[in-house]
């Protein structure tokens, strides 16, 4: 998510956190960093991921966080040694005592000194620590060494530190950090992010293959255009599978869903040009590789992935689609032993949380709070029979269109690849579509978000609001009635 017209415009930055209790700040300096046109890939040490976690920087950022220096990339490439070519600069905020002597070192334990150590690029590193710890001899030797090493240090500034004492070591200004940032990329010109993306080329053999190269690229850039762009800029997010939950460390109790409507949902945005969080439960086919993919095996996992994408601050994403089948019920007491064979055993079971209304209600809160403007929420009802409940559950959950299927009908529901559904609006009206693939569906289902979404925006003059493709939605099948 980049903005135009910022000093680090198409600048390919990488974002060191370790494991300092300023660690939090880092999500606000990806922000800053990404408000200024910088595309930002995330490093984090073990300790800063103790701290913080990782799915709220994979979402803003839309990678996945190096985190685990024996990883390798999805294709295959060494991932600290892929971020050190990949990126221009590299920014380690806040670096902890411990980072800074490992660095001064060469000790490549984490992907942040490794990925420093591969690199030739300029270095920012923002200490942030206690007073006593910072003034160390040791912590300014090493500081000295980073120095020598011509990477750039950001002091830190002096104030109430964690502890409850007054000192030097608090993490500078987040605006500093950035100005550096700036400073040490200002003269290199930005580099090309398609190259940057090969191997090094500075073998004979790899000058030779250079015109195979470019077309290869150009190819791959032709591939990864969307058929339509009619989600381009937005961010979507799909829960899909089953939810799992545990009776012993060994069983649990699921449901028959395979995941397919909402991995086809998720394809089907992700080729209209969106970015896409998957929440992914139990599945049984592959997730699209371009998604970013957290998994949520049980429905209290599901629901802290859905309350670290709605923070008070308003919700992180557009459209938000519920296809996922979550338990209603889940063992109350899992046992933390695998249970031996015993005769009979009796489970008492509790209500697992509403998801879909209480996410609805997150949502609701944190646009007020905000001001920010309202996604648009999709929920999936499972039903056998009639769909007599669905108007008035989606009023009461509180979403704006409710897909109903019958789970019963033949060729509809768990694991098949077709789905006939109804779909319910919030306008009191509601759609049959006929027996269509999943993909089919999705893609109707997306057509009818558009709409929803191209209402919400459009100013009352009829004018499209900044923003909003003008691109219409495709033309509804004969199911539109
Ligand atoms: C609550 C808490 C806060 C901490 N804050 C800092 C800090 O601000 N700076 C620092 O250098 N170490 C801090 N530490 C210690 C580091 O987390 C520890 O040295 C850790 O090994 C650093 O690992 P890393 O640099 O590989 O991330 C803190 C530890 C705790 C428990």
């Amino acid at each position: 998510m980049t903005e135009s017209g910022g000093r680090l415009n198409n600048r390919r930055i990488a974002l060191g956190i370790t494991g300092s209790i300023a660690a939090y700040k880092a999500v606000e300096l990806l922000r800053m960093l990404q408000n200024e046109g910088a595309d930002v890939r995330v490093l984090m040490t073990n300790s800063a991921v103790e701290f913080i976690g990782t799915l709220t920087i994979e979402t803003l950022s839309r990678h996945a966080v190096d985190s685990d220096v024996l990883s390798l990339r999805g294709d295959g490439r060494i991932g600290h040694i892929a971020s050190a070519h990949d990126v221009e600069a590299i920014v380690v905020a806040p670096a902890t005592a411990h980072w800074i002597a490992a660095m001064a070192h060469g000790l490549a334990g984490d992907t942040i000194t490794a990925a420093c150590l591969a690199a030739s690029v300029p270095v920012i590193v923002a200490p942030a620590m206690d007073g006593g710890m910072y003034m160390h001899p040791a912590t300014q030797a090493n500081l000295s060494t980073l120095g020598g090493y011509g990477y750039r240090i950001v002091e830190p500034e002096s104030g109430a530190l964690a502890s409850g004492i007054v000192g030097k070591g608090r993490l500078a200004a987040l605006e500093k950090i950035v100005d550096a940032t700036v400073q040490a990329l200002s003269g290199s010109p930005v580099r090309d992010s398609a190259a940057t993306d090969w191997p090094d080329t500075d073998s004979a053999e790899a000058e030779t293959e250079a015109p195979a190269k470019a077309e290869a690229v150009a190819e791959a850039v032709a591939e990864a255009l969307p058929s339509r762009t009619d989600l381009a800029g937005r961010h979507v997010v799909v829960t899909a599978g089953g939810t799992a939950e545990p009776i012993d460390p060994v069983r649990f109790v699921g449901n028959r869903s395979t995941g397919k409507m909402g991995i086809a949902i998720a394809e089907e945005a992700l080729d209209r040009g969106a970015a896409v969080t998957l929440i992914l439960g139990n599945v049984s086919v592959q997730p699209p590789a371009a998604a970013h993919v957290a998994r949520a095996e049980t429905a209290a996992q599901m629901q802290a992935a859905l309350q670290a994408l709605t923070p008070p601050e308003g919700p992180l994403f557009d459209l938000l689609v519920m296809a996922a089948a979550v338990a209603d019920f889940r063992p109350r007491s899992p046992q933390p032993k695998k249970m031996g064979r015993s005769g009979s055993i009796t489970l008492e079971f509790e209500s697992t949380p509403d998801l879909l209304a209480e996410t609805a209600e997150r949502v609701q809160t944190a646009v007020a709070r905000s001001g920010r403007k309202k996604p648009v929420l999709v929920g999936f009802a499972a039903e056998t029979g009639s769909f007599d409940r669905v108007a008035e559950k989606l009023k009461r959950k509180g979403v704006d269109l409710l897909v109903a299927n019958d789970v019963d009908s033949p060729g509809s529901g768990f694991g098949t690849d077709t789905n006939k559904v109804t779909i319910f609006s919030i306008d009191g009206t509601h759609e049959d579509l006929p027996l269509l693939s999943k993909r089919e569906v999705a893609e109707l289902l997306l057509d009818r978000v558009l709409i929803r979404m191209a209402d919400a925006e459009t100013p009352a003059d009829g004018e499209p609001a900044a923003g909003m493709s003008a691109e219409a939605p495709s033309e509804p099948t004969e199911a539109k009635r």
